[in-house]
């Protein structure tokens, strides 16, 4: 019988797509996958540590895995950003046997690793650097029916002073353009009409070998194929947004109307002490240049309350401006020191941990009367969805997006999921509209 493994994934788009990848690879060298923890005998945790919460999630899930699976030792491989960071450390940190740590940038390695460690009954660990960004087409496992993630650049040399990324990912790596066509052209082939071009700083990218090809070039690229029905992207830099690529996402009819530009701060002091390249005039002048020439545009960001040195005053220019931007969605985070980073060497956590929450709250209030008040606007509009699952709620309905990213459910098929359809707007929330379709394409 075919041996069982569970992936389990915690982090971003880029670590869902590493988990992608792995489960080919594991299919590859003869397991099939489940969700049941409790029959498994390979358990991958696939980790993050971009805060601290997420890479402690790591050793709840650890203990999980010697309570809840009944074969007698599951093989146990941990992978992703906290592999990266800890290395072999973390099997000192668990009760829990581990066979396998392995790096962010040693996936492919994953299949031989475990094969060694049940061979040797020793725990394998490879944490080393790669440079090389290829991986072999066709073998990550897509499992959602529309989407599809497709990797662009590997790491980041950016630095932000809270960022772990550049520690756990590595110095950035582009893969070659071909490689990403080709890989555009057959997941879109196989029914995924939307593709995500994945980086740390995806707008950074820059074929490896011919430099004119940069991003805009590529999102052009990825249009011409022909089964592509929408392109998003995650997640860009804003001071590498260029008058180029604002004209190319204005002009593409599959350029989705959705930009995330992470802000992290509205204080121009903080966004210094972060390292982040850009200030407050700079981004406000960026999301009028963007709003002119692409009036449909939504905008969505990322913010970090309680930086190290951030005063009632800074945050109170981060509330100023997410109340002049009137930001689409966002998602906003307590600080949280990472290890290696310049911030946890340079800048203490000054930030009392009730502030940071308090501040949280209001921000995060602000935030949701802002989607509110946007949500409500779209009332009565008619909106192109393209549908992507059954709705969780009710069972009846479907649930796409908008080019805006807006979540709309309706009533309709599930034999429609992957469909384009025109929705007419009824209701609206927070967090999603309502709606009926009105036409079918
Ligand atoms: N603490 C809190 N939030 C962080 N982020 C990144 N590092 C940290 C940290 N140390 C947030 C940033 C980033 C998003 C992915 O996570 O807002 O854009
Ligand atoms: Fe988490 Fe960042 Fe790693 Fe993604 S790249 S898994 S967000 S630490």
């Amino acid at each position: 019988m075919a041996r069982k493994a569970v992936i389990e994934t915690f982090g971003c788009q880029m670590n869902v797509h590493d988990s992608e990848r792995i489960a080919g690879l594991l299919e590859q060298s003869g397991y099939v996958m489940t969700t049941d923890l409790v029959e498994a005998d390979l358990v991958v945790i696939n980790t993050c540590s971009v805060r601290e919460k997420a890479q402690e999630k790591l050793y709840a899930r650890l203990d999980d895995v010697r309570g809840k699976n009944n074969k007698e030792r599951p093989l146990v491989a941990v992978t992703g950003c906290v592999a990266q960071q800890e290395g072999g450390k973390i099997a000192d940190q668990t009760r829990t046997r581990i066979d396998a740590v392995v790096g962010t940038q040693a996936i492919k390695k994953l299949p031989m690793l475990l094969a060694e460690a049940e061979h040797s009954n020793r725990l394998q660990v490879d944490i080393n650097p790669y440079d090389d960004v290829s991986f072999p087409l066709g073998i990550a496992t897509r499992h959602d029916p529309t989407k599809a993630f497709v990797n662009i650049i590997e790491g980041c040399n950016d630095f932000c002073a809270f960022c772990v990324v550049p520690y756990t990912r590595g110095l950035e790596r582009m893969r070659p353009s071909q490689e990403i066509l080709a890989e555009v052209e057959l997941v879109a082939a196989a029914g995924h009409s939307e593709i995500h071009l994945l980086g740390q700083i995806v707008n950074h990218y820059q074929d490896p070998q011919y430099p004119d090809f940069d991003f805009p070039q590529l999102l052009r690229s990825v249009g011409e194929v022909d089964k592509v029905k929408r392109i998003r992207f995650a997640s860009p830099h804003p001071r590498h947004v260029s008058d180029r690529l604002i004209e190319v996402m204005g002009e593409s009819e599959k350029v989705c109307s959705h930009l995330h530009l992470p802000l992290q701060s509205g204080s121009s002091k903080i966004l210094k002490s972060m390292n982040r390249r850009h200030s407050r005039e700079y981004y406000l002048q960026l999301v009028n240049k963007v709003r002119k020439n692409i009036p449909e545009i939504a905008l969505s960001t990322d913010i970090i309350i309680g930086f190290p040195g951030e005063t009632e005053n800074d945050f109170f220019e981060t509330l100023s401006m997410t109340e002049t931007v009137r930001f689409n969605s966002m998602y906003s985070f307590k600080y949280s020191e990472r290890p290696n980073t310049l911030a946890s060497k340079r800048l203490p956590d000054t930030v009392a941990s009730e502030e940071k929450l308090s501040r949280l709250m209001r921000l995060q209030d602000l935030q949701k009367n802002i989607q509110i008040a946007l949500n409500k606007e779209l009332v009565g509009r008619r909106v192109e969805v393209l549908i992507d699952s059954r709705s969780r709620k009710r069972p009846n309905e479907l649930s796409g997006r908008t080019p805006q990213n807006t979540i709309v459910n309706f009533e309709g098929a599930p034999d429609q999921i992957g469909d384009l359809t025109i929705v007419e707007i009824d209701g609206s929330g927070a967090h999603s509209v309502h709606g009926f379709q009105v036409q079918s394409n």
